[in-house]
């Protein structure tokens, strides 16, 4: 498509959001964000309804709050929003129902709350804080500084391996690729099973028929399989002495020692989603909007002390996690609506990562804010992501090793990106690199 034409489909793609009726508006369509057609929505509910009730839909009835400062109300108020409800928006009831219909094993998603896996992401303190104590000195900066040049030699090889002149997927062959090397190493398993991390992070993510399996029954099989892996793995770590890693940390910390099978499990599905898509959808969505803005990379190049807040900017402008979901413990008003006793509310990161009220120009890609690390992704409070610092140095080292190797690195076609309202992210990006330095 042209640019002109390209621009009167965005035009009429807004006209067209701005007709409805503003109580009609729902922004929890995995399809939006499958093609990148949420934003008039979000833009719209800032401006007009910026703590919004949606009715069950495919989802189940929540409010939506769109603002940075009333998202940032929310996250550091865990008195009043409790994770033990779920951190992401399950399905209606409906849905359930149809899914149940078409054979259905597990309907709820990973962190849904209720019948779902426990995990510490869903509980609130003081359980929560003693179980984030026991995995956080695994991404401390002393252990950051020692997995430093490990990941700096896989990116290297990694890039090193790269096809030259012909077309190939940059998620796969690199985003995948180097955080299921990381998320490995801080499991303590052997490198080649790394890649059965990525598949069963995708698995649990997706519905049969996604892409990822095609049948409930698979999908049921593929969980047996990876819950018996992380339970061998943990009655390993259980018969020696504690060691580094993630597996070994919970298996022996004082807080967790003793946590029944589903209770590690749910730990190990945080760790794994958490460890794996956000940051692999960061490289990929780095590759793409420095693409989309050939200005920002030309600085970047001339520049690449800039490449730390080139990665906050790609951080904020993709934000791989779209929502955070609570239930509010008592009534409270929030921008004018009572919130209710028992009622979910979604944080749209998403959408307060681009409110103009606290950031300039948030729609742009602007490699070298004034503040840039001031973004709603990792979020806030208690539950501020324990893995930022890491995300944030994969981003830092496989820059630095691209900018040492490649001139650039061409966006072939627009990329596939993922179904979904949680996993804001990218299934295939098809790129070329067209010589070395
Ligand atoms: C929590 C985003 C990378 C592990 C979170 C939360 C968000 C988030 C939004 C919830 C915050 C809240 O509720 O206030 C991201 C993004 C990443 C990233 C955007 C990459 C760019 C990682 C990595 C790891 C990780 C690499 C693993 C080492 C976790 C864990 C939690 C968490 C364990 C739960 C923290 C808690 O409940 O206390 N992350 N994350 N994340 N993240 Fe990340």
């Amino acid at each position: 498509m042209s640019e002109s034409a390209t621009l009167d489909a965005v035009k009429d793609a807004r006209d067209e959001v701005y007709a409805l009726p503003i109580e009609s508006l729902n922004v929890a369509q995995s399809k939006l964000f499958r093609d990148d057609a949420i934003w008039p929505y979000f833009e719209r509910l800032r401006a007009e309804d910026p703590v919004h009730w949606q009715p069950a839909s495919d989802f189940e009835p929540h409010w939506a709050v769109t603002r940075y400062n009333d998202i940032m109300a929310v996250d550091t108020n865990h008195a009043v929003f409790s994770s033990e409800g779920g951190i992401s928006l399950g399905p209606s009831e409906e849905m359930i129902a149809k899914l149940v219909a078409s054979g259905a094993q597990m309907t709820g998603g990973p962190f849904g709350g209720g019948a779902g896996p426990t995990m510490f992401i869903a509980m609130d303190p003081p359980k929560h804080d003693e179980q984030r104590k026991t995995v956080s000195p695994a991404v401390s900066p002393h252990n950051l500084k020692i997995m430093e040049p490990l990941i700096r030699e896989r990116a290297g090889t990694i890039l090193d391996n790269l096809p030259i002149g012909e077309p190939f997927d940059w998620v796969d062959k690199v985003s995948m690729e180097l955080t299921a090397m990381t998320l490995a190493t801080l499991f303590g398993m052997p490198q080649e099973d790394r890649r059965n991390l990525t598949r069963w992070s995708d698995m649990v993510m997706s519905r049969p028929g996604d892409g990822v399996v095609d049948t409930w029954e698979e999908k049921r099989a593929e969980m047996a399989a990876y819950a018996g892996y992380f339970l061998n793995l943990w009655a390993d770590r259980k018969a020696k002495p504690p060691e580094g890693d993630l597996v070994s940390m919970l298996a022996h910390g004082e807080a967790t020692k003793d946590m029944n099978q589903f209770e590690y499990l749910g730990n190990i599905i945080l760790l794994t989603i958490g460890g794996n898509d956000t940051t692999r959808n960061t490289i990929s969505g780095s590759i793409y909007a420095l693409n989309k803005n050939p200005d920002q990379f030309a600085k970047l190049r001339a520049n690449p002390d800039l490449i730390p807040s080139m990665v906050s900017e790609t951080i904020r402008w993709q934000t791989p996690l779209a929502h955070m979901k609570r239930v509010a413990t008592q009534d409270y008003e929030l921008g004018g609506k009572t919130i209710k006793k028992g009622d979910n509310v979604v944080m749209w990161y998403v959408s307060g990562n681009r409110d103009d009220s606290v950031i300039e120009n948030p729609n742009a890609f602007i490699i070298d804010r004034e503040r840039p690390r001031q973004h709603l992704s990792f979020g806030f409070g208690v539950h501020r992501c324990v893995g930022n610092r890491l995300a944030e140095l994969q981003l830092k080292i496989i820059w630095e090793e691209i900018l040492a190797r490649f001139p650039e690195i061409q966006v072939l076609e627009e990329p596939q990106r993922v179904p979904s309202t949680f996993v804001k992210g990218y299934k295939s990006m098809q790129v070329m690199i067209p010589r070395k330095l």
